[in-house]
């Protein structure tokens, strides 16, 4: 059966038997979403009693300037990521050559080759399926950005003026919280306290930089010492954390 408008008080019971009152913006975007009149009601129902993020059960979301089509294969964007976009538009750095390693969405490389019209941008992940997607999303941007496969520098040539990555950075031994349980787990987890990706990534980008390149990471707030330590390691200069919405040191940029 599929959705129609007067299943819409359906739709609300299911919604305020798993939430109560806690999350009635989520039911807001849900009903406006052209998920209603395009999907199964049973398999809605299933969805939700399941705790299926809201993002995947509509299976697109806007980050920056952009909406982005989801899946299980893929992480949601988030937030903390927007300010990291944020802040490199603002540093009006000089970009003809930028790499998003880890790219899922494609949200971080899609948005940046809109904000850099002109720059070659090109978007690897590990992740077949991920890559998909991603190829997927870049109908939004005149600059297409090129998305192949790679296992972080695996495949990449040549040098950047930009590399940017939100790779997994989560302690592998860490309890999953319920919101993170439908995600991929090769988007989530990284080995040795989650630095093991994030510091291969570091210890590889220097001779993929060019001379005056930037590099922008993505991390959980208590590792921001370890990070700038590997960056200073690797010859890193003007090596300086932002901050997320909510205060916490939740990336690091640094210079060649
Ligand atoms: C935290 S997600 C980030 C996704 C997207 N860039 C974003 O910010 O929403 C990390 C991504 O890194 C990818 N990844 C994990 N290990 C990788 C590897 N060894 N090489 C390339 N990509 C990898 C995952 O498949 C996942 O898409």
């Amino acid at each position: 059966m599929r959705i129609l408008k007067e299943h819409i008080p359906e739709i609300k019971k299911i919604w305020k038997a798993k939430f109560g009152s806690t999350y009635d913006e989520g039911l807001r975007f849900l009903l406006d979403s052209d998920k209603v009149g395009s999907k199964n009601l049973a398999t809605l129902q299933i969805e939700i009693e399941s705790g299926k993020p809201l993002q995947q059960i509509i299976g697109k979301w806007s980050f920056y300037n952009g909406e982005y089509f989801l899946g299980s294969n893929v992480l949601i964007p988030r937030p903390e990521t927007e300010v990291i976009i944020e802040k490199i538009r603002v540093s009006k750095l000089n970009c003809n050559r930028i790499l998003d390693l880890g790219t899922g969405s494609g949200c971080i490389a899609i948005e940046l080759s809109k904000i850099f019209s002109q720059a070659e941008v090109l978007g690897v992940d590990k992740s077949a399926s991920a890559l998909v997607t991603a190829k997927r999303n870049n109908y939004q941007t005149e600059n297409k950005v090129n998305f192949f496969q790679s296992d972080w520098f695996a495949n990449v040539n040549g040098k950047f003026d930009l590399i940017v990555s939100n790779p997994p950075y989560i302690c592998e031994t860490n309890k999953i919280e319920p919101d993170l349980l439908f995600e991929p787990k090769e988007a989530l987890f990284s080995k040795d306290n989650g630095l093991k990706d994030i510091l291969k990534i570091i210890n590889e980008s220097r001779e993929h930089l060019n001379p005056k390149g930037s590099i922008f990471l993505e991390h959980s707030p208590e590792q921001v010492s370890s990070i700038k330590d590997a960056l200073e390691n690797a010859q890193f200069k003007d090596i300086q954390y932002g901050l997320d919405l909510k205060g916490m040191a939740r990336y690091t940029h640094a210079k060649r």
